[in-house]
């Protein structure tokens, strides 16, 4: 194939061109959709050059008419491509009326406008609206629209814009319309448009000025039951934006749709938001708790967006980030608020870790402000979101909660209304504080995650205890060498009894609290403690307080003892993850034996320690003995060795093994304490002790014995609540027996008809570690219920498979990977996003022995040898080959 054109952020030039109003015009109907837009349009005169001619982009369009002032334009006077419509010779400011025919029934990619289960609706971020209709679809060119849609009445009874409804009516007997119109002014990709046979909810929301804002939740018939969370979390992200940011919403109707085909979570559509059903439905029946949060942390994300990313929008999709990390970092900050802090914390690190780490250490690496990209919809990435929302967390560590908050209020003073970059954000930091972030800024342009070493002394005459640090970043494609960052640390020091010391920095004349945080600058940096008494145990990063791999090499009875007492809940967490993973790793490497009692006795002992504390929070409990698992595990054994899944897997089901047969007795006690009393709660404790027990009995589960099927067997035929099922279908899915053909079928006959509760049937099934679970899989490809065509459904198949079954995908046989191109190769043609997103599974092919190495580059060769690849999967393969 041609070598698609690589964008580079050193080539932005501001438009040639303003389009002041747009005006859109939708028929839509069964075979083709007509739309007519009829453009406002300026002349950019801050640019010299006057003779630029206007180019609008256009993808997959057929061009039926263009007008320039009313006047028909000779097709001599334009020329259109694959990719653009240009028109030369145009006056300084005209209005340019283009109708163009698309077919949305067709459109498999979900993107621009896109019919599916009977309803149109469109997905325009980031460059869909060009699937549309021609347009300058960039985020810099912000423009009011209007937008009338006219449709069928009995197929299409709901028709919803951006905006106000000012207008509607019918056109004939059976066709009707409406006319909606945005007062804001919005880049393209906000655009949204939905028609369809769907019901609402709805509900008002007071805003803090007193304003009535009129809530609604649209969705299919059958669902209307299922939107009561996602309405209850609405109002509270509302609330919250008032009290943390003091942010009011600025329209007077927002609107929610839940559609079951979409790409990603869901789309912040200025006042029309689009979901995927997923992040919308709950009931407890069919939603289990982490659904639940998933929806509450969604509906919470795309409504944040109203300030950040769409009243202050993107001067281009370098500075994606700009709206995603910042919006992430004011989800998590919602969700702790809502739930339980620390909970949250140890959540997002462990993804963190095993998502972002992983892609900035790879083919993918990129910094969280991108120089360069292929297909945009290849960087909505962990780093751009999940880095990103660290960076925003590092800021606010820094310049405090109040700081911070003077910075937010300069920003949305400085920027309402405009399209802006990741360097204006940090200037309003910046100049609200008047803080000095210049070498912060590293963080948006160096790619790759730091690596602190730190070496400790303790100086008993002096009473002195010095920390020495030592940072370097690794390597990432095209950025050899790296300049040291500007990293915080959080420090606190443990005495012998497990207390925090007061902390004194040589200098500081009396001690200030019991964590202090350290900013690092250069390569190498020691600070030093007075009057330590005693020599103390260090909690280094507390609360991970910058995004980096901490080398800090304790000992494992540090680590039992940092897990037994420190009093950072998310440090304390770590030190249990770092000391059972250590133990495994140690394992995988032969550098101790399995049947050593000493090991085994080692991990048991604190294990049992933390399952039976009265004083812990339970979800806190679970989150601990939650061992790293064979994918994390690989992570951290790859940083020195490669990976061989086989030896991976059989470590870690000897400890959970051993661990379950030990600790048989208190894992029956702990489930049979923390059994549902009373009505049904989604509140944090209710989540905490169903977390625990349906741990309980997971482990219990490793013994695959007669008495506990008949317990898994028995909570999966009894429960009320999605939660308890599922945990026990999953628990008799890795078990060879009767009952576990039993279960899923029932299960599957009770759900069959809600889809989102079959994806976790399928999800389920993928996850078997029964042996040779795949030949299952290819045959549930060919199930009814399953299409290739729906994200959700390859999600919970195939990527579960991969993401859930690492030691069977990475199968010695090579079937796993012939599996996943050829699903690749399936989708490239259906949904290129998704097919690039399934192709990223190959990314860490150099990671592994040499055998899987081998097998995963054929396969990523011949990916790229097949004809027709899209610029999607291209990108993503021929960086993974590089
Ligand atoms: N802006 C959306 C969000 O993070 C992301 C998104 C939704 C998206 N749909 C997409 C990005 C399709 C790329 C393609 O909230
Ligand atoms: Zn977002």
């Amino acid at each position: 194939m041609e070598k698609p054109e690589v964008k580079y952020l050193k080539d932005y030039r501001p438009p040639a061109y303003w389009i002041d109003n747009t005006e859109l015009n939708f028929d839509l109907q069964e075979t083709n959709t007509l739309v007519k837009s009829v453009l406002n349009i300026r002349r950019n005169n801050d640019l010299s050059d006057k003779t630029i001619p206007l180019v609008l982009d256009g993808k997959n369009l057929e061009l039926l008419f263009v007008k320039i002032d009313k006047k028909h334009l000779d097709s001599d006077k334009y020329q259109i491509n694959s990719e653009n419509l240009t028109i030369y010779d145009v006056p300084e400011s005209f209005s340019l009326e283009v109708t163009t025919k698309i077919q949305p029934q067709n459109n498999t990619s979900l993107e621009g406008l896109y019919k599916a289960g009977g309803i149109f609706c469109t997905q325009c971020e980031a460059e869909g609206f060009r699937k549309i209709t021609y347009f300058p679809d960039r985020p810099d060119v912000m423009s009011k629209y209007s937008c009338t849609i006219t449709a069928d009445r009995e197929k299409y009874p709901i028709l919803l814009s951006n905006g106000n409804l000012i207008n509607s009516g019918m056109t004939d007997q059976n066709r009707h319309w409406a006319q909606w119109e945005d007062p804001f002014k919005k880049p393209s990709y906000l655009f949204a448009l939905v028609a369809g046979d769907l019901v609402y909810i709805e509900d008002f929301y007071k805003t803090k000025s007193g304003r009535s804002v009129t809530l609604r939740i649209y969705v299919e018939h059958m669902n209307i039951d299922k939107c009561g969370h996602a309405m209850q979390s609405l109002k509270k992200a509302m609330k919250w934006d008032e009290d943390v940011f003091g942010l009011e919403y600025d329209l007077d109707i927002y609107m929610i749709v839940a559609v079951n085909d979409f790409n990603m979570g869901a789309m912040e559509n200025k006042g029309l938001n689009i979901f995927n059903s997923k992040y919308v439905l709950a009931k407890p029946e069919t939603a289990t708790d982490i659904d639940f949060w998933n929806i509450e942390r969604v509906i919470a994300h795309e409504y944040f967006h109203n300030w950040t990313g769409n009243r202050v929008t993107l001067k281009n999709w370098f500075q994606l980030s700009l709206k995603e990390g910042l919006t992430v970092f004011r989800d998590q900050e919602f969700s702790s608020d809502m739930t339980s802090r620390p909970v949250k914390r140890i959540s997002d690190v462990r993804s963190l870790r095993s998502f972002q780490f992983p892609e900035d250490a790879g083919p993918m690496a990129h910094p969280v402000r991108p120089e360069s990209y292929i297909e945009m919809d290849n960087f909505y990435t962990m780093t751009v979101y999940e880095k990103g929302a660290e960076i925003i967390r590092m800021i606010h560590r820094i310049l405090g909660k109040q700081g911070f908050r003077k910075g937010m209020n300069l920003y949305f003073k400085r920027h309402d209304g405009q399209a802006v970059t990741t360097e204006d954000f940090v200037k309003a930091m910046e100049d609200a504080n008047q803080a000095d972030l210049r070498q912060f800024r590293l963080w948006y342009s160096q790619a790759g995650t730091p690596e602190i070493s730190v070496k400790r002394a303790y100086n008993h005459k002096n009473k002195t205890y010095s920390m020495t640090f030592t940072q370097k970043c690794p390597p990432s494609p095209g950025m050899s060498e790296k300049k040291a960052m500007h990293i915080p640390v959080a420090v606190g020091l443990l005495d012998k009894a497990g207390n925090d010391m007061p902390l004194q920095l040589a200098g500081q004349d009396k001690p200030e609290g019991t964590t202090i945080l350290l900013n690092l600058y250069k390569t190498t940096q020691t600070f030093e403690f007075v009057n330590v008494y005693e020599p103390p145990v260090p909690s280094i990063l507390r609360g991970f307080s910058a995004p980096v791999k901490l080398r800090a090499e304790y000992t494992s009875r540090e680590q039992a003892f940092l897990l037994a007492n420190d009093s950072d809940e998310f440090h304390r967490w770590d030190s249990g993850q770092r000391f059972f993973a250590g133990t495994m790793i140690n394992m995988v490497q032969g550098k101790i034996k399995n049947h050593d009692p000493d090991v085994l006795g080692a991990i048991i002992e604190p294990f049992r320690k933390t399952l039976l504390s009265t004083e812990l929070d339970k979800a806190f409990i679970s989150h601990v003995l939650t061992l790293p698992s064979e994918s994390e595990l690989g992570i951290l054994i790859s940083e020195t060795a490669p990976i061989d899944p086989e030896l991976i897997h059989q470590v870690r089901r000897f400890i959970t093994h051993a661990i379950a047969k030990a600790l048989k007795n208190d894992f029956e006690r702990i489930y049979q304490d923390n059994q549902e009393k009373g009505l049904y709660n989604i509140d944090a404790e209710s989540i905490a002790r169903r977390s625990l027990k349906n741990l309980a009995l997971s482990y219990l589960g490793m013994l695959e014995t007669p008495e506990i099927i008949k317990i898994a067997c028995n909570q999966f035929n009894k429960a009320e609540n999605m939660t308890d099922e599922i945990a026990a279908l999953g628990v008799l899915s890795h078990i060879q027996c009767s009952e576990r053909e039993k279960a899923i079928d029932d299960f599957y006959q009770k759900w069959k008809s809600d889809t989102l509760v079959l994806d976790k049937w399928f999800a389920i099934q993928a996850g078997s570690q029964i042996p040779g679970i795949i030949d299952k899989i290819k045959e549930l490809l060919n199930h009814p219920d399953f299409s290739i065509k729906n994200p959700n459904k390859v999600r919970a198949l195939v990527s579960s498979f991969c993401g859930m079954n690492p030691w069977q995908f990475h199968h010695i046989s090579g079937n796993g990977y012939k599996f996943m191109t050829d699903r690749i190769l399936e989708l490239n043609a259906i949904n290129p996003q998704i097919a690039a997103r399934m192709a990223g599974i190959f990314n860490h092919w150099k990671k592994y022995e040499p055998s899987r190495q081998k097998l995963m580059k054929a396969e990523l060769e011949k990916i790229i040898n097949t004809p027709d690849i899209s610029r999607h999967v291209y990108e993503i393969v021929s960086k993974a080959l590089v």
